[in-house]
């Protein structure tokens, strides 16, 4: 059997022809058309102590680095979370479950509901921070700030991790051309 290294599909008929041909406006917009097709887990960034707590629905969340535990998450420099999480110098990142996509929209500031409202009408805890982590989440990451780089129209937030828990089972919420999606486990006996 030979390989051949030429695509069968060409390359002008599996993608969209558009070209950023407009200047840094058209790429923007072509960049974000772009990254709707990336599908991301959903989590809700808390900050603050209880009754001054805010937070916010984020799918730029990401591992910087599993030894030492660092997480990383891009928040907007408009948003109330911004300043607030570097007054309270920690936070918790909760992966959202599939059923909890009214924790999303509260968290977004969807029905314009701003810090403390966000939390109404979901059980929260704490772990070693004192930053929120929301029950029935499919895993919950406690941190403190590492490093808060201002960049852009974002700042990126990296985390040196404090605790972290997760459940044994469940769906998780994706985000996904825009619009949220559940995503179901197909097996549930894969997770460790
Ligand atoms: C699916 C989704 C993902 C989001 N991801 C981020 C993110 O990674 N970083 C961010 O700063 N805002 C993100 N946002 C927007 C914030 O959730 C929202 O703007 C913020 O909570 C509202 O700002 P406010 O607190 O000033 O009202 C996202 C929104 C949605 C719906």
């Amino acid at each position: 059997m030979s390989l051949s290294l030429v695509s069968p599909v060409p390359l002008q008929a599996a993608f969209s022809p558009k070209r950023a041909v407009g200047g840094s406006d058209a790429l923007s917009h072509d960049f974000k058309s772009a990254l709707r097709h990336l599908a991301s887990g959903v989590s809700v960034i808390t900050t603050g102590l209880a009754p001054h707590r805010t937070g916010f629905t984020a799918t730029s969340v990401s591992s910087l680095s599993v030894d030492p535990a660092r997480i990383i998450v891009s928040v907007n420099r408009h948003s109330s979370s911004h300043d607030a999480l570097r007054r309270s110098g920690v936070f918790a990142v909760n992966f959202l479950s599939a059923d909890q996509i009214d924790i999303a929209h509260a968290f977004s500031g969807f029905g314009g509901l701003k810090g403390e409202a966000r939390y109404a009408g979901a059980e929260w805890s704490t772990l070693d921070s004192g930053a929120s982590v929301l029950e029935g989440a499919l895993a919950n990451i406690d941190a403190e700030i590492e490093e808060f780089i201002d960049r852009h129209s974002h700042s990126i937030v990296i985390g040196r991790v404090l605790a972290a828990r997760s459940a044994r089972s469940g769906d998780a919420l994706t985000y996904w051309r825009g619009r949220y999606d559940p995503l179901i486990a197909s097996d549930s006996a894969a997770i460790a």
